[in-house]
């Protein structure tokens, strides 16, 4: 098979540079592209404060950055969007109408009624709203990283007992706040109780993703979460602890076992990003950790653990672990793009190059 191409845009960043581990040894990916605003003109090596563990590839580090108007639908047909939020909206928009397939993580379309908050082993029926796109390009949204780790810690729940009501708080890595992030002087021997924006999200985001899809749209679940979102000296990895109000009792064993059983579908698992186990199970009293859990699964798994059931069989406590930058980004939309593919969902060149000439004079960079 030969591989679809790929952009990147914000590749400098923190999820950006997420993108660029994982897809420059990406076996139906083909990473040609990387997309940069103050970073344009230099190349990545020079650009980039480069963050992961992997190595960056010379042949990438050698790759001149370029603006958003100089994609070439010719060239790239998946674009995976790790803009700032409140910029990345409408450039994602005109994206999409030129015929690309845009993968975001910024939370501007995250809540359009025509855009799914996908989690392939969660909702992946929710992929059929981007049929009332109007095309030739689709928008495909993750939620917001602490929400799609919490989402997956609930998932299980939901299926087996409904879940009523979640009180939540998080203790949220650095990296959650992009590059160069917090400042050390606020953060070192300190938590901070706030982060802007990030309640809210929480709040609303599952009930979308676990929402139902009916005559074509969805219909949020009604499930009521409330936070209390804080940012911790922790470089990578988001935790959440969780009380949660079941719909109906369980007992200890019937809600480790729902966990223990949650898999992805065999459409799903054959998919290069999806882990084998989305949720690991960890027994430990003092687990899980965000230096010892955070790369479960490749990064791609969460990790549940301090279960906790009260007796009357209903109310849970847990805590639920996850790697922000990957399952909570960048591995999120690669997956989400994966599942897409092996759906047949992808724009292919003849429709790109048509749709490329018809809004010739379209301005894309509207930054
Ligand atoms: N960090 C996380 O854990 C996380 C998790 C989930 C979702 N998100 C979301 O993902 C997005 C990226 O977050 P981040 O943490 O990676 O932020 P970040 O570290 O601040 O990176 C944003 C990047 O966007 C680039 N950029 C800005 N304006 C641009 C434009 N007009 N055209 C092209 N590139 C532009 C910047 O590169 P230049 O230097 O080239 O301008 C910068 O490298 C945000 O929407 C965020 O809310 C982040």
């Amino acid at each position: 098979m030969s591989r679809v191409g790929v952009a990147v845009l914000g590749a400098t960043g923190a999820v950006g540079q997420r993108f660029v581990e994982r897809l420059q040894d990406h076996p139906w990916f083909e990473l040609r592209c990387l997309v940069g605003d103050g970073s344009a003109g230099r190349t990545y090596g020079e650009a980039v404060t480069w963050l992961p563990a992997t190595p960056l590839k010379p042949s990438v580090a050698a790759r001149r950055i370029v603006r958003i108007d100089d994609l070439d639908p010719r060239d790239v047909s998946v674009v995976f969007s790790a803009l700032p939020s409140g910029k990345a909206g409408p450039i994602e928009s005109l994206l999409a109408a030129r015929g690309f397939a845009v993968f975001t993580n910024a939370r501007d379309h995250r809540l359009d009624g025509d855009v799914p908050l996908l989690i392939p082993e969660v909702n992946p029926e929710h992929l059929a709203l981007v049929a009332r796109q109007r095309g030739p390009g689709l928008i495909v949204a993750n939620g917001n990283c602490s929400a799609i780790i919490l989402t997956l810690g609930l998932a299980p729940l939901h299926r087996g007992f409904g879940v009523a009501d979640v009180h939540v708080a998080t203790l949220q890595g650095l990296s959650g706040a992009g590059y160069p992030g917090v400042s050390a002087l606020d953060i070192v021997d300190n938590v901070v109780p706030f982060i802007g924006g990030e309640e809210e999200k929480l709040e609303v985001e599952p009930r979308k993703t676990l929402g139902v899809l009916r005559d074509g749209a969805i219909v949020p679940d009604g499930l009521r979460v409330q936070a209390t979102c804080t940012r911790v000296a922790v470089r990578e990895g988001h935790l959440v602890t969780v009380h949660a109000r079941l719909s109906r009792q369980a007992t200890l064993d019937e809600v480790l076992a729902a966990w223990e059983a949650f898999r992805p579908s065999a459409e799903v698992a054959a998919l290069p990003s999806a882990p084998a186990r989305p949720i690991e199970l960890r027994p430990e009293a003092d687990r899980p950790q965000p230096r010892r859990d955070r790369d479960a699964g490749d990064g791609m798994a969460v990790s549940v653990g301090r279960v906790r059931l009260d007796e009357d069989g209903r109310g849970l406590r847990f805590v639920v672990l996850g790697h922000n930058t990957i399952r909570g980004a960048a591995g999120q939309s690669v997956l989400n793009a994966e599942f897409a593919l092996a759906r047949g969902l992808l724009p292919t060149p003849r429709t790109r190059v048509a749709s490329a000439a018809s809004s010739a004079g379209v301005p894309v960079a509207l930054a």
